[in-house]
């Protein structure tokens, strides 16, 4: 089977890493046409040198990373470093990225990649969704490049920064809005599956037992990360979401999910940020999302140390 053509949009961020290890680590499966990065766990200073410290890290400076948008579209940023650490990636310790930082910013890149593609072109979306918003504003047809768009955010139950909002979308549910309304084929990873894959003890060792630079690099920031979410939320052990989105471009069969009517709130305090999903939807109010509710957390875990021992 053809490699599918691959942009990732991603704050790193640990479980950004992580995702982005995966997809590096499945060159037969992905042709990974360039990485976005844009201002989420942390600024975007910090996520566009540490998407660059990841492929440097996975021996794959092929791929061109690209500086997106510093803020969200109207509100202020916020960032994660109490998940992240300051650094982004904490847990690790990388050398310095030697793939330099494209000079192109990542909006006119996506624009101009999505407007001359021989071939539909699949967005992973791993962060707040501000690049593919101003791409979608300033170019609407780029929809026609768009074979679909995976995207890690929203809950259908509770949120992880508010009760009400997931992150990614809390930070700039303006920029979800657009990118839901555009029509476009969404699936949306939710915190309703990412709270079912939690980095045990025994799926850490698995990792550790890898012995490589990649294992250690992710053992090591997963053992840091997420313990925050763990104590909140009273998970078992801390849970990782964005790996989820790659996983399911490799094995969708790990997954199942609903066509749902997806909206978010951009108003108001306590539910700003909420993805609301009519699970009933119907000719008048038609579904615009295939929102992912279950998944195989045993068999992410066996493909992620399987495709990271590889590198
Ligand atoms: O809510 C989890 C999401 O927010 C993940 O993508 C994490 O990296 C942060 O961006
Ligand atoms: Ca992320």
């Amino acid at each position: 089977m053809a490699a599918r053509p691959l942009i990732i949009d991603c704050d790193p961020g640990v479980d950004d890493a992580i995702a982005l290890l995966l997809a590096l680590a499945s060159p037969q499966e992905f042709d990974l046409l360039g990485i976005t990065t844009v201002a989420g766990n942390v600024p975007l200073a910090l996520t566009q040198a540490n998407a660059r410290r990841i492929c440097h890290l996975a021996q794959r400076t092929d791929v061109p990373v690209y500086a997106g948008c510093p803020r969200p579209l109207l509100r202020p940023l916020t960032t994660a470093e109490d998940i992240h650490g300051s650094t982004g990636l904490q847990g690790a310790v990388l050398p310095s990225p030697t793939l330099p930082l494209q000079a192109q910013p990542a909006v006119p890149w996506l624009i101009e990649r999505l407007t001359t593609a021989a071939a539909p072109i699949t967005l992973a979306t791993l962060g707040p969704l501000t690049n593919l918003a101003v791409a979608l504003i300033q170019c609407p047809d780029i929809a026609q490049g768009i074979e679909q768009v995976v995207m890690m955010g929203g809950s259908l139950g509770s949120g992880n920064v508010t009760p009400a909002a997931e992150f990614n979308i809390y930070v700039d549910p303006h920029a979800a809005k657009v990118v839901v309304e555009a029509g476009l084929p969404l699936t949306m990873i939710g915190l309703d599956v990412t709270h079912q894959v939690v980095t045990t003890a025994a799926r850490l060792a698995a990792l550790e037992k890898l012995g490589t630079p990649v294992g250690q690099a992710a053992a090591g920031m997963l053992r840091y990360y997420g313990q925050l979410d763990c104590d909140r939320h009273g998970l078992e052990a801390p849970p990782l979401h964005d790996p989820c989105v790659i996983a399911y471009l490799l094995r969708p069969d790990l997954f199942t999910g609903r066509p749902m009517g997806l909206a978010i709130e951009t108003e108001g305090t306590l539910c700003l940020g909420r993805t609301v999903a009519n699970a009933f939807p119907t000719a008048l109010a038609p579904a615009n999302a295939l929102v992912m509710e279950t998944v195989n957390a045993e068999g992410i875990y066996a493909l992620l140390t399987e495709r990271l021992g590889k590198l």
